[in-house]
């Protein structure tokens, strides 16, 4: 077994806390410095067995794929209280023997066949909310990009239109995730006091749960809908017994937080990488002429680009567990209640599977076969996205109908970077302006910001991120 688990000293004045915070404020800054300077296996700081980065594939593969000694953090990490407030808690919250019965139950809702049906509504609403674009106006790519996954999640998943903010679910959701339970105003602060955002937070779960409770007892009471709470309302598993009211509260939400921002964030992103790479774009382009937006989900091109997009910046970047037995990784002792926290962002730039890493070079995709612990966007073992071809076919319906139409650029000077929480997304407004697909302006203007780092745009190599 090895000794002293390694890892950066203490920091001077704050000691453990101190690099808690350094991490916390940028977890894939932390993450990547860690990997860099400490190899597979680093403690927050040195000697540390409460939180243990484990890098490469075959870490991945032991971490992940055990799901009775790694289980999710979800289920220990929200304050108890919020807990105890939810009508139900949904698969990520889950472990063990409940998370694999509820995973069997919704699993065939989410089978291809089941998707295939949303189709038609996602490219409806991706026209939309193109429509919405004045071409030659700057608007903000982000808020763009999220307004329309939620709208699609609402609709397809529970058949409720969010359009113009007018509706209170939409209004609730977003409220949610911007009081994010891992805040430190909630996580340091967890009091049910006027004005606090722990009592916000509460009412606002309260409030959410209750309205999608009422969705689904209208349903219940009838109203044929293919959306996906009324295949969820049709499962079965093998003793015939359907998910309760609770049950399918819980997993709704998980499904609207789970469900919108990968996609939103995983869309903008790769709209500016391929604003950046032109003859990327280009191929994009003609290959999607003469395409339906539908039929744009067949294009291989797209398939090629958004694996490119999820390799470089995938929205989860690190995956954390909490090992719920004395375990060992690596030949690292890890004790009970440890949190081990695996990388897919340090994983995926392994220069040994992907050549040139920091490169976006969608063709890279012609060949490379790398295996599911060493490219993993969507995960792997039990909690793998079960919305993983919910997922791509709705980003290549939008993709293909933004692409088909207009060609998005940066405004001059635009500074793009990361904001990093439970997801990776483009930080604040992401300035853009929409030009007709067929009339793209021939200069192309450079991006500031630490997408820099995360991704050599220029052939520069101006990363630090990188190894
Ligand atoms: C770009 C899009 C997406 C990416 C990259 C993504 C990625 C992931 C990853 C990495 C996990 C595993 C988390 C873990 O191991 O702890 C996961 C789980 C999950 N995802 Fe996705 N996701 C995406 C879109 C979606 C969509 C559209 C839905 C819903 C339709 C969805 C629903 C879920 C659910 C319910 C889980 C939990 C599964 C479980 O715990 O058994 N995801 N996703």
């Amino acid at each position: 077994m090895t000794g002293v688990v390694p890892g950066p000293p203490p920091h001077r004045w704050l000691g453990r806390r101190g690099n808690a915070h350094a991490y916390a404020a940028d977890p894939v800054r932390y993450t990547a410095r860690l990997h860099h300077d400490f190899g597979p296996v680093s403690g927050l700081v040195r000697g540390d067995r409460r939180q243990v980065f484990v890098f490469g594939a075959d870490h991945n593969r032991t971490v992940l794929t055990d799901g009775d000694v790694f289980h999710t953090v979800l289920e220990y990490a929200i304050p108890a209280r919020i807990r105890a407030a939810r009508r139900g808690i949904g698969l990520l919250n889950m472990n063990g023997p409940d998370h694999r019965a509820a995973r069997h139950t919704v699993t065939p809702s989410f089978r291809p066949q089941a998707i295939g049906q949303h189709a038609d509504l996602i490219a409806r609403l991706a026209a939309a909310e193109v429509d919405s674009w004045t071409p030659g106006q700057p608007f903000d790519l982000g808020a763009s990009m999220r307004r329309l996954t939620l709208r699609i999640a609402c609709l397809c998943f529970f058949g409720v239109d969010i359009a113009d903010g007018a509706d209170e679910i939409g209004r609730m959701v977003q409220q949610m995730l911007a009081l994010r339970y891992f805040a430190s105003s909630i996580r340091y602060f967890p009091f049910d006091l006027p004005g606090a955002p722990y009592r916000r937070l509460l009412r606002v779960i309260r409030r959410l749960d209750d309205a999608l409770a009422a969705i689904i007892d209208a349903r219940r009471g009838g109203g044929q809908t293919s959306d996906l709470l009324q295949s969820l309302l049709a499962d079965r598993d093998e003793h015939g017994r359907g998910l309760t009211d609770d049950q399918l509260v819980g997993q709704l939400t998980t499904l609207l937080v789970a469900g919108h921002e990968t996609s939103s964030s995983t869309l903008a992103w790769t709209l500016l990488l391929l604003s950046q790479h032109r003859p990327e774009l280009n191929e994009v382009l003609s290959d999607l002429d003469g395409r339906s937006p539908q039929e744009c989900a067949g294009s291989p091109v797209l398939d090629r680009v958004l694996k490119e997009t999820l390799r470089l910046l995938p929205p989860g970047p690190n995956t954390a567990r909490i090992a719920v037995a004395p375990t060992t990784v690596g030949g690292h002792e890890i004790p009970a209640w440890c949190q081990v926290i695996t990388s897919k962002y340090a994983t995926h730039r392994d220069p040994a599977v992907f050549a040139e890493p920091l490169r976006f070079r969608p063709e890279r995709w012609h060949t490379a076969t790398p295996s599911r612990y060493e490219y993993l966007p969507y995960g792997v073992g039990p909690h793998v996205c079960i919305g993983a071809a919910f997922a791509d076919l709705e980003m290549k319906i939008v993709l293909g109908t933004i692409l088909r139409r207009h060609v998005l650029l940066p405004v001059p000077g635009a500074v793009i970077s990361r904001q990093v929480g439970l997801l990776m997304s483009p930080k604040g407004p992401v300035p853009v302006v929409a030009h007709p697909a067929h009339a793209v302006p021939p200069a192309r203007d450079r991006v500031d910001g630490d997408l820099n780092e995360m991704v050599d745009l220029y052939g520069e190599q101006r990363w630090r991120l990188g190894w």
